[in-house]
């Protein structure tokens, strides 16, 4: 694919990457994804923004045959999806300089061995002048790592923001269909940003003091309705927890299976919804997605040996690490003669601030007293609930917006 034009002498350049299903080993990408870099021809100087994944770097030195060469290598963040071509850039153009920070300078050194000699560090709020355009470097910590951060080119109001409003969707438009990407963009902000609430939302703060007119992210479609991705990111990260119950399960023989059949019903008959996840099958990133705006997490499974099935243990690993904020939590799940099932799961997501709800542990197949605990437990959530907003309520006010 040729260099693309965002607006006068601002190219996406970059490669889809249709067919990757994962990434860093653990993250399901069912759409693909693309990895984008930028140039910016200016008067006098010109700027590569941030490379692809080294598997790509062919398609981005063919891109590159097409322009002049770039005077600076601008670097937002060092994960190998963006930096990884920066040796071989550097060998490419003896004369170029890699423009980034301090932490960014480290890690560079770190994990590709740039030699110390190419780099021009700048601090937050430094500017570069490339003549007729300039370039703010704003430090937004945390969306991904400590030392990401955002290019914002002043003249045309781009911000280059790298994963920062990102989404492992792997098309061929240039400018993004809001209802197209949401849900993608959504799963990605579960999977990469949600741990970072706080940090995300600082950081919204700081880059929408400037008049953006178009974000180039550095994963999936640009943006140039970026009041539509910044929206859904306030509402990701700072938006209240739903009316929502996420269910992750697992069953040997189906005792566990009838106690989350039984509680599914039971919760939508009190108007709760239920977003059920058989961990035999998980994608992780539809769970990732689930954890953003659910109230309630209650995990199902049976007790193996004496502790819980292990991927329930997957799931409250996930849950913990992403820590998502739903307000409350509790088991479900049948049990052959004894365990620590609970606790054990209970210790596994110490980092979530929720209120443990009574669990309900069966002996072997569930009787009718196991099925009125679970009444009363959907009886418990559904209270619990009465305050939370809807489901999706937020979700289609933002799909819906200047419709
Ligand atoms: Fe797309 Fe954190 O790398």
């Amino acid at each position: 694919m040729k260099p693309r034009t965002i607006c006068e002498n601002v190219y996406l350049l970059g490669a889809v990457d249709w067919d990757r299903r994962l990434f860093d080993a653990l993250i399901p990408l069912p759409h693909g994804t693309s990895y984008n870099c930028y140039f910016v021809a200016g008067s006098e100087k010109n700027v590569l923004i941030d490379t692809v994944d080294p598997a790509k770097s062919a398609t981005l030195m063919r891109q590159l045959d097409q322009l002049p060469a770039p005077d600076y290598l601008v670097i937002n963040h060092v994960e190998q999806d963006h930096s990884g071509c920066t040796p071989m850039l550097l060998e490419r153009y003896p004369e170029l300089t890699i423009v980034c920070n301090e932490k960014a300078r480290a890690m560079l050194i770190d994990h590709l061995h740039v030699d110390d000699a190419r780099f021009q560090v700048v601090a937050d709020g430094d500017t570069l002048s490339l003549g007729d355009k300039t370039l703010t470097f704003l430090f937004t910590p945390w969306v991904h790592w400590p030392e990401t951060m955002s290019t914002w080119l002043e003249e045309d109001k781009v911000l280059f923001s790298c994963d920062f409003f990102g989404s492992h969707y792997a098309t061929n438009d240039v400018f993004a269909d809001k209802h197209e990407v949401y849900d993608g963009a959504k799963r990605y902000y579960a999977e990469i940003m949600m741990p970072f609430g706080a940090q995300v939302l600082r950081n919204i703060d700081k880059v929408t003091k400037y008049p953006i007119k178009f974000i180039g992210p550095s994963h999936g479609p640009v943006y140039d309705d970026p009041g539509f991705i910044i929206e859904a990111y306030r509402d990701w990260a700072g938006g209240e927890p739903q009316n929502i119950v996420c269910l992750p399960f697992v069953s040997m023989h189906d005792s566990t299976l009838k106690m989350v059949d039984h509680l599914t019903a039971e919760l939508t008959d009190r108007g709760v919804a239920v977003e059920r996840f058989d961990l035999t099958t998980l994608d992780a990133g539809e769970l990732a997605s689930s954890l953003v705006h659910a109230g309630t997490i209650v995990l199902g499974t049976p007790t193996v040996l004496t502790g819980p099935h292990p991927l329930a243990m997957y799931a409250a690993v996930l849950a913990n690490a992403l820590r998502p904020r739903a307000k409350y939590a509790t088991v479900i799940g049948s049990y052959g003669w004894a365990g620590k099932t609970v606790e054990t799961l209970a210790g596994m997501m110490g980092k979530l601030k929720v209120e443990f709800l009574e669990p309900v542990l069966a002996k072997g197949m569930p009787r009718e007293a196991d099925y009125a605990a679970l009444d009363a437990l959907a009886d418990a959530i559904a209270e619990k609930h009465a305050g939370l907003a809807p489901r999706n309520f937020a979700d289609l006010t933002v799909c819906r917006t200047d419709d």
